[in-house]
């Protein structure tokens, strides 16, 4: 490999593919993986997957050990299948198997929104707390295969919902707390769950969010629920409904601590989460249970060095599959402490991160550049107050860093001791496929560098060739690892339509991405109409119907475009019904329409009222030059002579919002 390296203290400003920061010899020396280590498992894995996976498998439990280990085919009708004639049982893997060598070791804790308050789960406690919440839902009728929907805020009930699910073999759904009645109804409707858990309020930055009440609004649109299962978070008064509402600490009084694991399929579903696609409604990714635990644990253990005893905080929500795999399955199946933080970087203030750090004394650091960017504008001294001592390893997820972020993280929060493991994966991926491994791989800013053990990433250009060597182009993944999703719930020709037909016996990820001459691969965003905004997946389909449900709205095109905090912005192109005047008061009525459509990480950052939308003659919408126009990049317009009517894009241009 070329490159220069880093004397210590020099300045870093070189942010090109020559900036390579080296693995720092105490890292590398107690690490599970050296560079040589990293290179066998490569190699290995590539070499014979079934054996490099039947000798992974044993890190967690099974009831029956599986002998079949991979049949997968990426063509035809894409059948994924790991391990599938083992049995396990993914709360058992989690939890009961530990309960032996650390019952007494702390599994969770939790830290609140109001710095004062925090809690600690014992793997023992967090057990019997999974058991009984498992006692409670099969008494209200829950079965294996049934699904849960879960709706709840960052509170340790949020991991025992959904292990207790796991340990009757129902499905869990979760749905993030920020998501609007709407989302939330549609999200049950599509995988007719029987029963919804939520909480009376959630907490947020010292506000509340009043989650009950959107569980009522849209639990009244489905007819699937029979339950509603209710944690106590604030005490809030909600209104509860006799016969189907059920108060969870009551419940939980009355049923028994005991409650044997069940017997699962590796192919077995374990989850469902919903994710944003380009077309359409989200989709159910479905993620099964064998696979997905190896590949959550393995990740974990590889990506993160976790090591024994040592403490991990991942600062996602529950409610993305971050939150699934890196809070909740991969920490606790490596019988890891790891935190739940129910707050916001920048409450009370800007340097809540680095206080919880310290008073936890956290070893490994996971969160989104997002959050990075928002910290770095606050200042160092929100940092720079707090020790930070405890700190081993810091991580990026959700979306491309840029190597400005990336190198406040190393130095400020780092202090240039900590590697940074910029994790490239997505829902669909279930885990980690390409990222550092903090004692093997020397660090490039702003690149997610090589894909783990398993993983076979390619780049192909437009009609489908492969590149090689140093390119760019969009990224495929050329065989099957065990964390993969298996099919989109209740559609499994989307599922195949949407990941394989665009380049055929490959799994397309929808992102592009450069390989530089190192080998290194640099992320460089969605190729697709999604967006993602603060690390937040968005399709800009789902944000055009909602404004165009607005009744002054005739038609909405919407589109991602920079935006220095979030990384992308929403920028959306509004055209009124006839005889509609656009005023500030609509704009606004419309961005708190969409917050109440979809939820408040929807809203749009700008709006442009726009007479007409460029189309083609055949009416399709030309989103290439909406997306530079909102980018101010309004020079190469590119070919405006399809269109119907080229004269809307002077318009356009020339009416830009400042967004
Ligand atoms: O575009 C990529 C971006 O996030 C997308 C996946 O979003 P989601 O399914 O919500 O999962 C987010 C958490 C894994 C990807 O298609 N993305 C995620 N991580 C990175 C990233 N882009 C660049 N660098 C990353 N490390």
């Amino acid at each position: 490999m070329r490159g220069r390296s880093e004397p210590p203290g020099q300045e870093e400003t070189d942010m090109t593919d020559q900036h390579v920061i080296e693995v720092r010899p105490e890292i590398a020396a107690r690490a599970h993986a050296d560079a040589a280590r990293y290179g066998a498992m490569y190699e290995a894995a590539k070499r014979d997957p079934q054996a490099f996976w039947a000798e992974q498998a044993r890190r967690i439990s099974w009831m029956r050990p599986p002998t079949r280990i991979k049949n997968t085919d990426f063509t035809g009708d894409v059948t994924i299948r790991w391990y599938e004639d083992g049995t396990l049982n993914a709360a058992a893997t989690c939890l009961d198997r530990h309960l032996a060598e650390r019952g007494d070791q702390v599994a969770i804790i939790w830290e609140g929104d109001d710095p004062g308050t925090s809690r600690r789960v014992t793997y023992r406690e967090l057990h019997a707390e999974v058991c009984r919440t498992a006692n409670v839902l099969k008494s209200l009728g829950v079965k294996r295969g049934d699904r849960v929907t879960i709706y709840l805020p960052m509170v340790v009930e949020a991991a025992v919902a959904m292990l207790a699910c796991a340990r009757i073999g129902a499905i869990h759904s979760v749905v993030f707390g920020g998501f609007s009645p709407d989302s939330l109804a549609g999200r049950i409707q599509d995988c007719g769950s029987t029963v919804l858990i939520t909480a009376d309020e959630g907490r947020r930055g010292g506000k509340r969010v009043p989650l009950k009440t959107n569980a009522d609004a849209a639990v009244a649109a489905c007819p699937t629920i029979r339950h509603v299962l209710v944690a106590r978070v604030t005490g809030g008064d909600v209104p509860m409904q006799a016969g189907r509402d059920v108060a969870w600490p009551e419940a939980m009084a009355a049923a028994s601590p005991d409650c044997p694991a069940e017997e699962m399929g590796a192919e077995d579903p374990l989850f469902i989460l919903y994710t944003s696609g380009s077309t359409g409604k989200p989709k159910g990714a479905l993620h099964t249970t064998g696979g997905y635990m190896v590949w959550a644990s393995f990740t974990h253990q590889y990506v993160f060095d976790y090591q024994p005893g040592e403490i991990y905080w991942c600062t996602a929500d529950v409610g993305w599959v971050t939150g699934h795999t890196y809070i909740v399955y991969g920490p606790l199946a490596n019988g890891a402490t790891t935190i739940m933080f129910e707050g916001v970087p920048n409450y009370p203030d800007a340097g809540r991160f680095w206080q919880v750090v310290d008073k936890h004394a956290v070893n490994i650091f996971y969160t989104a550049p997002t959050a990075i960017r928002a910290l770095m504008r606050e200042g160092d001294a929100h940092v720079t107050k707090h020790s930070r001592k405890s700190l081993r390893i810091l991580g990026s997820v959700g979306e491309p860093i840029n190597p400005e972020a990336w190198l406040w993280y190393h130095h400020v929060v780092g202090e240039q001791r900590c590697p940074i493991v910029d994790t490239w994966w997505q829902t669909e991926t279930g885990g980690i496929l390409i990222s550092p491994l903090p004692g093997a791989t020397r660090l490039k800013p702003g690149s997610a560098t090589l894909p783990l053990p398993g993983v076979m990433p390619l780049l192909v250009d437009a009609d489908g060739k492969t590149l090689e060597g140093a390119a760019e182009g969009n990224l495929c993944i050329a065989d099957s690892w065990p964390g993969q999703m298996r099919t989109v719930f209740g559609d499994h020709e989307r599922f195949r339509q949407t990941y394989f037909s665009t380049y055929p016996g490959l799994y397309f990820t929808g992102d592009g991405a450069r390989r530089d001459a190192d080998g290194y691969y640099w992320i460089t965003g969605r190729v697709d109409d999604v967006i993602n905004v603060s690390g937040h997946r968005m399709g800009t389909a789902e944000v055009e119907s909602a404004l165009a449900s607005h009744p002054k709205v005739a038609e909405a095109a919407v589109v991602g475009f920079p935006h220095d905090v979030k990384g992308q912005g929403i920028y959306a192109y509004v055209t009124l019904k006839e005889g509609i005047e656009p005023t500030e008061a609509l704009r606004k009525e419309l961005v708190a329409w969409v917050r109440r459509e979809i939820g408040p990480i929807a809203s749009p950052d700008a709006i442009q009222w726009a007479p007409a939308l460029p189309k083609t003659r055949s009416g399709k919408i030309m989103r290439r030059i909406l997306r530079k126009i909102a980018a101010n990049e309004t020079e190469g317009l590119g070919d405006t002579s399809t269109l119907a009517d080229p004269a809307v894009v002077e318009q356009l241009v020339e009416n830009r919002a400042g967004g």
